[in-house]
C-alpha cells in the first residue's frame, strides 16, 4: 500500500516557489506608480506654489492619478485574497517570517490609507475633484477642521509609507545582494528556460 503524505504547505517551500505573473506585474507597476506619486506629492508646493495659476490643475493632476492608483491597488487587494502567496523559503526564521508579513499588511494598509484619506479630504474643500477634467460632485459640507483631519491623516501616513518602503527595500536588497535566496527572484519576472 502506498503511503499518502501529508505537507504543510508553510514546510512546502521550494526555490521554485514563487509569486504568480499578474501578482509579480501589479507589485511591480503599482510599486513604480506609488514611488511616482509620493514625490508628486512632496513636490506640489515646488511645481506650483500656492496662489499661482498652475496650482489647480497640478493638485487635480495628482487627485487624478491617485484615483487611478487607488483603482488599481484594489484590484491588486482582490487579487492578493484570493490568491495565497507562495510558500515561505526555508531559509526564513520565524521572526523574519512574521515581520516580513506584517510590514505587508502594513504596506497594504498604507496603500488604501492615501487615497482615502486624499479623497475624503477633497469631499470636505471647497475645490471638490476634478478627475482628468471632470467634476466630481463633492458631498460633503466645505469643512476646514474636517478638511484638516483628513489632509492631516494624508501627510502623517505619507511619511510612515516612506518609512515603510525604505525598511522593505532595504531588506529586499539584503536578500537579493547578501543572503542571495530566493526571496527577491520569487517576486522578480522569470527569465525563459
Ligand atoms: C496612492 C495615492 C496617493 C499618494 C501616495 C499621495 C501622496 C501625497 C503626498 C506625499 C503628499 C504631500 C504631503 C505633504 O505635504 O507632506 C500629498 C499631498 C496631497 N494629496 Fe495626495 N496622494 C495620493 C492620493 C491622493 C488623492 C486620491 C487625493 C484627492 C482626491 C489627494 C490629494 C492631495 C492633496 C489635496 C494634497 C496637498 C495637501 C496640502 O498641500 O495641504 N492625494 N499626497
Ligand atoms: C512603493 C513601493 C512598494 C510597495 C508598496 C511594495 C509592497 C509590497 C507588498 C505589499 C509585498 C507583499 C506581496 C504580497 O504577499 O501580496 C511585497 C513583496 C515584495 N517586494 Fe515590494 N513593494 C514596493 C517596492 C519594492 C521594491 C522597490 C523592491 C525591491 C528593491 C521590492 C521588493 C519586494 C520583494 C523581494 C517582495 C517579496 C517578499 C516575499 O517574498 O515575501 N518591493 N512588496
Amino acid at each position: 500500500m502506498g503511503k499518502l503524505i501529508v505537507m504543510n504547505p508553510a514546510h512546502a517551500s521550494t526555490p521554485a516557489a514563487r509569486y504568480g505573473r499578474v501578482a509579480i506585474t501589479l507589485h511591480w507597476l503599482i510599486g513604480a506608480a506609488l514611488l511616482a506619486q509620493i514625490t508628486f506629492g512632496f513636490l506640489l508646493d515646488d511645481i506650483a506654489p500656492r496662489g499661482t495659476p498652475a496650482r489647480a490643475a497640478t493638485i487635480n493632476l495628482h487627485k487624478s492619478f491617485g484615483i487611478v492608483l487607488a483603482l488599481l491597488i484594489v484590484v491588486r487587494l482582490v487579487w492578493r485574497l484570493k490568491h495565497r502567496p507562495p510558500a515561505w523559503p526555508l531559509a526564513l526564521s520565524e521572526w523574519q517570517r512574521s515581520t516580513s508579513q506584517w510590514s505587508h499588511r502594513l504596506l497594504y494598509a498604507c496603500m488604501l490609507v492615501m487615497p482615502l484619506s486624499g479623497y475624503l479630504g477633497s469631499n470636505f474643500s471647497k475645490y471638490g475633484v476634478k478627475f482628468f477634467g471632470l467634476a466630481l460632485k463633492p458631498w460633503g459640507p466645505v469643512s476646514p477642521s474636517w478638511y484638516a483631519v483628513f489632509n492631516g491623516i494624508h501627510i502623517v501616513t505619507a511619511f510612515l509609507f516612506c518609512g515603510l518602503i525604505a525598511v522593505h527595500v532595504a531588506a529586499a536588497l539584503k536578500h537579493a545582494l547578501v543572503d542571495r535566496d530566493a526571496v527577491f527572484s520569487r517576486i522578480w519576472f522569470k527569465r525563459p528556460a
